[in-house]
């Protein structure tokens, strides 16, 4: 089911300093900043060959991820992306095995546009997978 990893997300404490660090120590092809405001994150993307790296800094003071950086306030690893070709299909047969989808169930527009549903960790190896539509 699973196919392509889309991207891995790291939840970073000053999204300035983590440019400096894909950039400039690491080497990398790095994103000038986009707030999503509707998404509650700054995000940089990190263009490697094989995949990308996102980096998340909360916005606003609803965000999904500030709980995320309270609990970890250096930073840390915060989801891995596979794509899938049917979104709709995983999801049912995910829950048909028993496992858990987080929020309603029902996939919604993820921050690159496409549609997007996260796996509950506890179900998943103590990972947060999100689903993407390829
Ligand atoms: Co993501």
């Amino acid at each position: 089911m699973i196919g392509r990893l889309n991207h891995v997300a790291i939840v970073v404490a000053d999204i300035a300093a983590a440019v400096q660090v894909y950039r400039e120590l690491l080497g990398g092809q790095v994103s000038a900043p986009v707030d999503l405001p509707e998404h509650g994150v700054t995000t940089v993307f990190v263009t490697l060959e094989n995949t990308k790296i996102e980096l998340l800094h909360p916005l606003g003071e609803n965000s999904p991820i500030r709980r995320f950086l309270e609990r970890n306030p250096g930073g840390g690893l915060h989801h891995v992306c596979y794509e899938v070709a049917d979104i709709a299909a995983a999801r049912d047969k995910l829950v048909g095995a028993g496992a858990r989808v987080l929020g309603d169930g029902e996939p919604r527009r993820g921050a690159h546009g496409k549609q997007v549903l996260f796996l509950q960790p506890k179900d998943f190896c103590g990972t947060l997978i999100e689903l993407e539509q390829a």
